[in-house]
């Protein structure tokens, strides 16, 4: 079992780091290989509507560092995927990253209907966790609309994806505190116990 790890927070070792790591921990003490990417620190761009991968599905023309990164997730058996909430929804760095996944999606035209259906050419059954740190607690005391749309929206990447299981890991009331994760125990032993499950 290999698990890769994708950080998208902008903050180093702040709580979505500390989770996706803690996350990783748990998988890497069932045995499991782990890789943990730090978006903040690569050279990455959102997607810019080319279509070009459109000629290649999976191969995004784009040459950054986003693109081995597409291809690596393609060859892991999870994969572990972090972000803060930003404005009621995911970071940049985040959507820069789901946007990019846009490579991976191609149609098929019904030839007797001429419908068009999308697919992902993406090795199915993968397995997925999604970190999502904020700073409101729950229930928010504000807009809660606004979660639950962020937390539809999120569903739609293990979907496309074909993924085998996947489940989401929410911090709240971190606020502002990058340490709020590493100074929760018990937050910590269920973001690793959500690792082990990987071998479940
Ligand atoms: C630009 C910005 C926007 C934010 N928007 C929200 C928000 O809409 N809802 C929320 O609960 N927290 C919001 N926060 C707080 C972060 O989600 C929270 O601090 C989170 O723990 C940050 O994760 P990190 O420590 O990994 O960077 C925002 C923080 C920043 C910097």
């Amino acid at each position: 079992m290999n698990v890769l790890g994708i950080n998208a927070s902008p903050r180093k070792n702040a709580n979505t780091q500390t989770l996706v790591q803690a996350v990783l921990d748990g998988a890497a003490e069932k045995g499991a290989q782990t890789r943990l990417v730090n978006l903040r620190e690569m050279d990455i761009h959102g997607c810019m509507g080319c279509e070009g991968c459109k000629k290649q599905l999976g191969q995004c023309v784009q040459k950054d560092d986003m693109t081995p990164l597409l291809q690596d997730m393609t060859g892991f058996d999870a994969v572990v995927m972090g972000t803060p909430v930003y404005w009621f929804h995911v970071s940049a760095q985040f959507k820069m990253l789901v946007d990019r996944l846009y490579c991976f999606m191609g149609t098929k035209k019904n030839s007797e209907t001429g419908e068009e259906t999308m697919f992902f050419e993406f090795p199915e059954g993968k397995k997925f966790v999604f970190i999502i740190s904020r700073g409101d607690p729950e229930p928010p005391q504000m807009f809660p609309q606004f979660y639950d749309h962020l937390n539809e929206w999120l569903n739609l990447i293990p979907i496309s994806l074909g993924a085998g299981k996947f489940e989401f890991f929410h911090q709240y009331g971190a606020h502002l505190d990058r340490k709020a994760a590493r100074n929760d125990a018990d937050l910590l032993i269920k973001a690793k116990a959500v690792g082990a499950g990987f071998f479940d």
